[in-house]
């Protein structure tokens, strides 16, 4: 059998068991969606986010790309944070990275790759930030291991500096990031650390919202 048409099959053997469980499922499914997350996690295969937390449909708002990146001038990932943070009203947002990861490992390397090498580039600006720190691993793997924790982080705290999530702390919104880290070998998820509503931002990121209440 040609391997897409196993997905297809294996469609309709799940819509059959979510019947079987209550008969609604779908009817339910289809009225709205409240998730309480927001997903941001990378392309890879290997990390399916509802999988690996335990999810289903309606749980989590999704936005993957190559290395969990949050770039400031990505119309696609700042519409989904849009969107989750000012009409969906999450709660959390995750960061989830996964050491292992393809794009990090490529960050590191001087190939040309292309297209890719631009995307990627952002990891090798975190590499600067860090490099005192990861320059004192003389191990390889341990190396890559940390620059993709530190990766995460730099993310959560672009988040943080986002307008929105800015404005959403200022208006009082219960609004946390997470910035986690997926072990391939383990399946477990190292929680490396968490931002509070309102945490300070770097001065220079701070906006100023008053002028929109005129
Ligand atoms: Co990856």
């Amino acid at each position: 059998m040609e391997s897409h048409k196993k997905l297809l099959l294996a469609n309709k053997a799940w819509v059959a068991d979510k019947l079987n469980v209550r008969e609604d499922y779908f009817l339910r499914m289809a009225n709205d969606q409240t998730p309480e997350f927001l997903w941001i996690g990378c392309s890879d295969s290997r990390v399916p986010a509802e999988d690996v937390t335990g999810t289903g449909p309606g749980e989590l708002f999704v936005h993957r790309n190559i290395a969990n990146q949050v770039i400031h001038t990505d119309f696609n990932m700042l519409s989904v944070l849009q969107y989750a943070v000012e009409v969906l009203k999450v709660k959390h947002i995750i960061v989830c990275g996964h050491y292992g990861c393809g794009g990090v490992r490529n960050a590191l390397s001087h190939q040309h790759l292309g297209l890719i090498n631009k995307w990627l580039r952002n990891i090798k600006d975190v590499y600067r930030i860090h490099r005192h720190e990861l320059d004192g691993i003389d191990d390889e793997e341990r190396r890559l291991r940390r620059l993709v924790e530190l990766n995460v982080q730099e993310q959560v705290w672009k988040l943080a500096e986002t307008s929105f999530v800015q404005h959403a702390w200022q208006e009082g919104r219960d609004l946390h990031i997470h910035g986690w880290v997926y072990d391939l070998h383990t399946g477990l998820i190292n929680d490396l650390l968490m931002l509070t509503p309102r945490t300070p931002v770097d001065p220079i990121y701070q906006l100023n919202f008053d002028d929109l209440k005129k």
